[in-house]
């Protein structure tokens, strides 16, 4: 990402945290509040919510129309980690460069803290979009974070990744678990600021696209990442995929031969941004993140 975009990012990224931290306080029962700050404000590059964001402002929402639904977002990306994390998930003891929230709260606090996070997400949408922004709009935008969170979305990608391991898996059961897991919280971003800013829907159609091009590509990277990576450059523990007989496209296709499917995903979402014209420097940038990140790693 050029030195512009990464500033533009930031200043998104600081209204989302600020708005993140001003969304939950600590009152009683204080430990499941303080478990949910914990993961919640505990870093993190803020991508889903900043994507949000951007698409909204591109297509010319108000900026304080969008930021609860991109805050409820990321809520929802962080109860996606909590549980991923979990003994009986990936069983992992670090992320976001600190030990995961079952490390210092137990699993039961941490089991909970997830659904509280995944519960209070909808409310804030609900509770915080200014009033000036149409109920059909909202309705839409629940329904789109349904969909990304449920049996629709995460939770079949996360059931299909946890039997696939030490299995031999079809293509197109990988490519499930990626678009499921991972692409479909990339969609609920960008389709979450398109119908803020009431796009019709051929751009709707595009801006999915892209976001599906961009969470393969995504996904297939942080896979790439688990085998050439240290615990300090990610913040969480390398090598567990292998440990655990992951399916990935590291596994699947070699090391080299997943860089390239990235790399060719990378240029569709490229082409994509440019065929709707959305002149933005962030969204090109997130995605040169990725190919430059993968022609570095080795
Ligand atoms: C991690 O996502 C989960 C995956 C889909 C691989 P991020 O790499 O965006 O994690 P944070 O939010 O920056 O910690
Ligand atoms: C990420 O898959 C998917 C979700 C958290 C929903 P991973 O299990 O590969 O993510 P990391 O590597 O733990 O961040
Ligand atoms: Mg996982
Ligand atoms: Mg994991
Ligand atoms: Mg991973």
């Amino acid at each position: 990402m050029n030195n512009s975009a990464k500033e533009q990012f930031n200043y998104i990224k600081q209204i989302i945290d600020k708005n993140l931290d001003k969304y939950i306080d600590v009152i009683y029962p204080e430990s499941i509040y303080e478990s949910m700050r914990y993961s919640l404000l505990a870093g993190g590059k803020r991508l889903r919510p900043v994507i949000a964001y951007e698409v909204a402002t591109k297509f010319g929402a108000n900026p304080d129309d969008i930021i609860p639904s991109a805050c409820a977002i990321e809520m929802l990306h962080c109860q996606s980690l909590i549980h991923d994390d979990l003994p009986c998930m990936d069983n992992d003891d670090y992320r976001r460069g600190k030990l995961t929230n079952h490390k210092v709260y137990g699993e039961a606090t941490a089991t909970l803290a997830g659904d509280a996070l995944l519960s209070y997400a909808p409310k804030i949408i609900i509770d915080k979009t200014p009033k000036s922004v149409s109920s059909d709009k909202v309705v839409s935008i629940l329904k789109e974070f349904f969909i990304a969170a449920g049996v629709d979305g995460i939770i079949s990608g996360q059931i299909v990744d946890l039997d696939s391991e030490k299995k031999k898996i079809s293509k197109e059961t990988l490519s499930f678990i990626y678009e499921y897991k991972t692409a479909k919280l990339f969609k609920l971003s960008v389709r979450t600021g398109a119908i803020i800013a009431g796009v019709n829907s051929e751009i709707l159609d595009k801006i999915t696209l892209f976001a599906q091009y961009y969470g393969h590509a995504f996904q297939i990277f942080d896979d790439i990442l688990d085998v050439t990576s240290t615990l300090e450059e990610l913040g969480k523990t390398p090598g567990k995929d292998a440990k655990v007989e992951k399916s990935t496209y590291v596994s699947m296709y070699g090391l080299d031969e997943a860089k390239k499917q990235a790399l060719l995903l990378c240029s569709k979402a490229c082409d994509i941004l440019h065929n709707i014209n959305i002149n933005s420097d962030i969204l090109l940038g997130v995605v040169s993140d990725i190919s430059e990140g993968i022609k570095k790693c080795s």
